[in-house]
């Protein structure tokens, strides 16, 4: 499927994690309220969804889980994609760590295919690299010019895998780097030796997002711990660099391979999407290139405070480089009226976090108070 700037413009819709469950219900109800709004009113020309899409268990009444069969997934997918296949919206996808588990019963490859039954889906296979790559899905959209003359944009998939064994999440590989440099290359050829302004789609974040963060002390109220091997340390959002909400300590993987000096490289990528950590959502620039962290769009998932909810990217066809993003939320279009989250869990991003601390406070006080009140009675004695 060809896609192309319309009028100069060209307007993608990035869906964190959705994390969908084979049996539906409420949460469900609440996503594709908010979906179906934001497809009628942004109206993109492309939809992203950032991976950890489907569930791949279904569980009895007892309690029991068994793998999903490929009609409960194809289910799934049907129901999540709807919002924007009634609108005749094209959309791609990026496989989260969640999407590669089943991998024994069901691997990512199967996944795909499912996928390409539902009309729209753009990851055909004059997207994915051909080439035997760690991964899967990984491969390039081009978006040509509105006369459809020229490329003008790139959007690069990348598989950013599921757990390193060594510990932590997965990192992308050095043949994923290779390949993209490779392509990266013979794009540029194509562009005249300009390299093609481009936008990176990942699931996992980049260890560079600790960049946009700033140290703080443990006593902080308002700190973030750290991820991995970052879980020693504290954290705010750094102002000076970065805007948006910390709600979490970004995932990054435990090891840095690389690949956003290689970015830096070759020179291309402008702009990078990343998903995986359902509460943080924040942008900032590090050495010239925007990191857009995207909550969870879901409702089975942790988050809260009604801000699930998609960025746009908007891109101009005379000044790619130069693009906008957006960020939209459930509760800038439906108010605090949902199915799902109530009370106090809509007063706080952190409300587990914020809970976990007044839980603490709170057992402290009882402790302290109890050991006064015996130390009280046995001196009586
Ligand atoms: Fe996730
Ligand atoms: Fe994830």
């Amino acid at each position: 499927m060809e896609l192309k700037f319309k009028n100069k413009k060209f307007n993608i819709m990035v869906i964190g994690d959705v994390h969908e469950k084979y049996d539906g219900g409420k949460n469900t109800e609440d996503f594709l309220r908010m979906l179906n709004k934001m497809a009628e009113e942004l109206k993109p020309d492309l939809a992203m969804y950032m991976g950890d899409l489907v569930s791949q268990d279904v569980f009895d009444e007892n309690g029991n889980r068994y793998p999903a069969t490929k009609e409960q997934i194809l289910a799934q997918i049907e129901r999540i994609t709807e919002p924007v296949t009634s609108r005749n919206i094209p959309f791609a996808l990026v496989f989260g760590n969640h999407d590669g588990e089943g991998e024994d019963v069901f691997p990512k490859e199967t996944l795909l295919e499912l996928f390409r039954q539902i009309p729209g889906f753009v990851v055909d296979d004059t997207v994915v690299t051909k080439e035997d790559i760690f991964g899967c899905g990984n491969g390039n959209i081009l978006i040509k010019s509105s006369d459809g003359t020229k490329n003008v944009f790139n959007l690069w998939l990348i598989d950013s895998g599921n757990l390193n064994p060594d510990g932590g999440y997965a990192y992308v590989q050095p043949d994923q780097i290779e390949w993209y440099e490779r392509t990266a290359e013979k794009l540029k050829e194509e562009n005249g030796g300009v390299p093609l302004p481009a936008a990176v789609f990942q699931h996992i974040p980049i260890p560079e997002e600790y960049e946009l963060l700033k140290k703080t002390s443990k006593f902080n109220p308002l700190n973030t711990k750290g991820y991995g091997i970052n879980s020693d340390k504290y954290y705010l959002l750094d102002r000076e660099k970065a805007a948006g909400y910390l709600g979490e300590g970004p995932a990054a993987p435990n090891v840095n391979s690389g690949e956003f000096d290689s970015w830096k490289r070759m020179g291309d990528v402008v702009c990078a999407f990343f998903g995986h950590d359902h509460m943080n959502e924040f942008i900032g620039e590090v050495d010239g290139i925007t990191l857009r962290q995207c909550r969870g769009s879901g409702f089975h998932i942790y988050g809260d405070g009604l801000k699930q909810g998609v960025c746009m990217l908007r891109l101009n066809e005379n000044d790619p480089r130069n693009f906008q993003i957006t960020s939209h939320h459930y509760r800038d279009y439906f108010g605090t009226k949902s199915e799902t989250i109530k009370g106090y869990m809509l007063l706080s991003d952190r409300w587990h976090t914020n809970f976990k601390k007044a839980l603490t406070g709170l057992g402290i006080v009882t402790g302290v108070t109890a050991a006064s009140v015996i130390v009280k009675k046995l001196r009586k004695k």
